[in-house]
């Protein structure tokens, strides 16, 4: 079966982090790139987190580009007291062998799209995209499909209106939403029912891994922030929707849908308006709808124990 074609667009991040390390544990996906954007912390940091998960997972082959240090259209506060302040738990890490591309991440993506059919997962604010669309118009006909990671039908988690992604930059969001190109859209009311428990991260320290010792260390004050938040220590694995979709395709259910994005609005700006109705239903806006979270559970724990012992 040919390798899906995979640049992975993301701000590292621990959801992220668990979201790559699924992929690159996966060879039906041929991760080609990690293109990187200010969002859960600022753009120097979740550059040197690509790389060092890039290191952790022994993958050489995959490329490191720098993207967006803003949104388009508005500031950004780093989400420190969610991911850490340097965004991957605070734990300690050695010193990345990865090099960062001189490439900018929208050229990148640009490239690759050009050689051959290119899916991307984004897992991240979407500025990236945007400016890709802008910087190169009619690129969305050479990407075979977005996933995305944002949104929510309810209440947000970054207000009570907006999810993180879409209100960290709703005017790309709104761009990249409106582009004509197939998209995938995992909004929270997804995510939410897909969580790792104490016992998985126990499960992960158990595998002698280095990945497993440092995924369960990065998840533990990511679970210290959803007991506080949300009462329990259940992580949420946003990001990890997208790849699920992409390794998985039936395990989500999906349902078609218009989305648009409230770019205005004192109180609502970076919501999501999912319009599910009938008469979207062959909309090729796809929207993740619900899963069975054990077995989302067991795929993660297969996938993440395929990395080498030591
Ligand atoms: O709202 C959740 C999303 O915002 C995830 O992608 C998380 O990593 C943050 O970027
Ligand atoms: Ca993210």
């Amino acid at each position: 079966m040919a390798r899906t074609r995979l640049v992975i667009d993301t701000d590292p991040g621990v959801d992220d982090a668990v979201a790559i390390l699924l992929a690159l544990a996966s060879d039906e996906l041929d991760v080609l790139a990690l293109t990187t954007v200010a969002g859960n912390v600022g753009v120097d940091k979740t550059t040197l987190n690509a790389r060092r998960l890039v290191d952790l997972a022994g993958r050489p082959d995959v490329v490191v580009a720098r993207g967006c240090a803003a949104p388009l259209a508005s500031d950004l506060d780093e989400a420190g007291d969610v991911h850490g302040l340097d965004g991957l738990g605070d734990i300690a890490w050695p010193e990345p062998r990865t090099p960062e591309s001189d490439e900018h991440a929208v050229d990148l993506i640009a490239r690759l799209a050009a050689e051959a059919p290119l899916t991307i997962a984004a897992i991240g604010p979407l500025t990236n995209l945007a400016l890709l669309q802008a910087r190169y118009p009619g690129v969305e006909a050479r990407v075979e499909r977005v996933v995305i990671m944002g949104g929510a039908s309810f209440a947000g988690n970054v207000t009570a209106a907006a999810e993180f992604n879409v209100w960290a930059d709703p005017e790309a969001a709104a761009r990249v939403l409106a582009g004509p190109w197939p998209i995938t859209l995992m909004p929270l009311d997804l995510t939410h029912q897909a969580t790792l428990g104490d016992d998985d991260l126990e499960y992960l320290r158990g595998l002698d891994t280095e990945v497993g010792r440092r995924t369960a260390a990065i998840l533990e004050p990511y679970a210290a922030f959803h007991d506080q938040w949300y009462g329990n220590r259940d992580v949420i694995m946003h990001d990890a929707m997208t790849i699920y979709e992409l390794l998985v395709p039936d395990a989500i259910e999906k349902q078609g849908a218009h989305v648009v994005v409230e770019t205005g609005g004192a109180h609502t700006r970076g919501a999501t308006v999912i319009d599910r109705r009938r008469g979207f239903a062959s909309s090729p806006t796809r929207v993740g709808v619900s899963l069975d979270n054990p077995a989302f559970v067991a795929f993660v724990r297969e996938r993440l124990a395929r990395y080498p012992l030591g």
